[in-house]
């Protein structure tokens, strides 16, 4: 059984937090980008391979790879249909290749919030999503929240033109380069890994994320700031690949899926908390952080939201409809 001494040395000496797994026991990898602490999902999946490796103990034994150390989102999700890795988290921008239905999460203010994020995806429509990709081989299994999005550069970000000219890294995204377009800047499709560097070098000159993104991966440092726009949602989903949920007896998975749901849960209540706490700690470490006006950021919707309907065809009138219901 896993130990907190047993998690924090494999956490230090491997790549891999949890268990060491023992003969006969079903092995979960899963795979995810960023880091574990303070982090919405490095939280989560350390939290459920905790309690996998507690409650499944001789069962089933969950090993972490946080940090890009074992796959990037675009290489995780066919070593999953190879059956390489079991389990992964990548936000909703980095599914374009199986599914296009997921794109009215990249729609810069669709939701007002994360907790009409979390409304439409537990309504029909968001729970009927999950099996979109079953036919390509995967299966999605819960919605994690992150947290909305903030745009920063190595200028200060006031109104929509200052960000005409620049270079931003994206997501793998056609929505997120449609809105960057729409800005008259840059969109730079870039792994995750990557964007630090791409930033200290000036291969691009901004990029958009999360609180805890930009703290954890400690963007503000090579950043003039970053502006409190709350643009757009990343948000993830969990999946795994349909041959392996149906090699798992019924028995065991339903245990490892009530246990990914009470972890949903429980860390999805939390995310307000740590998306507040990473942008605490942004200011505390120095970072600089720009509040817009109500007006100013009126600016950046009237210049963004006509991308919506480039893609009202993929994502449908009907989810958007919903969505601004949710909002309203
Ligand atoms: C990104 O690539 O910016 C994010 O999807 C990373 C993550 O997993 O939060």
């Amino acid at each position: 059984a896993v130990t907190a001494v047993a998690l924090v040395l494999a956490a230090q000496s491997a790549t891999a937090q949890g268990d060491a797994c023992s003969d006969g026991e079903i092995v979960v990898k899963f795979a995810h980008v960023t880091n574990s602490d303070r982090h919405p999902k490095g939280i989560a999946a350390s939290l459920l391979a905790e309690r996998v490796n507690a409650e499944m103990d001789g069962t089933m034994c969950m090993e972490v790879y946080p940090n890009s150390t074992l796959y990037n989102d675009d290489q995780v999700l066919e070593a999953m249909l190879q059956g390489d890795v079991q389990l992964a988290a990548p936000s909703l921008s980095k599914f374009e290749t199986f599914t296009k239905q997921f794109r009215i999460f990249d729609l810069p203010f669709m939701f007002k919030n994360i907790d009409a994020v979390d409304a439409f995806q537990t309504s029909e429509a968001g729970e009927a999503m999950k099996s979109s990709m079953e036919r390509r081989g995967l299966m999605g299994l819960e919605f994690w929240h992150n947290g909305m999005k903030q745009f920063s550069a190595n200028v200060p970000l006031i109104e929509p033109g200052d960000a005409a000219g620049l270079k931003f890294r994206v997501q793998p995204s056609d929505v997120l380069v449609a809105q960057m377009e729409a800005l008259d800047a840059s969109p730079q499709p870039m792994a995750f890994s990557e964007v630090y560097g791409a930033l200290q070098t000036g291969v691009v000159d901004g990029q958009e994320n999360t609180w805890s993104n930009i703290y954890g991966q400690k963007f503000f440092e090579v950043q003039d700031g970053t502006t409190e726009t709350n643009h757009g949602v990343l948000d993830y989903l969990v999946v795994a690949s349909v041959d392996w949920l149906d090699s798992l007896d019924a028995d065991v998975r339903d245990q490892f899926l009530t246990i990914l749901e009470e972890v949903t849960m429980e860390r999805n209540a939390a995310v307000g908390e740590v998306d507040a706490e990473a942008r605490a700690a942004i200011l505390e470490a120095g970072g600089e952080i720009v509040e817009l006006t109500a007006e100013q950021r009126e600016a950046w919707v009237e210049a963004m939201k006509p991308v919506w309907e480039q893609f009202e065809g993929d994502v449908g009138a009907d989810n958007i409809a919903a969505a601004q219901d949710i909002n309203a």
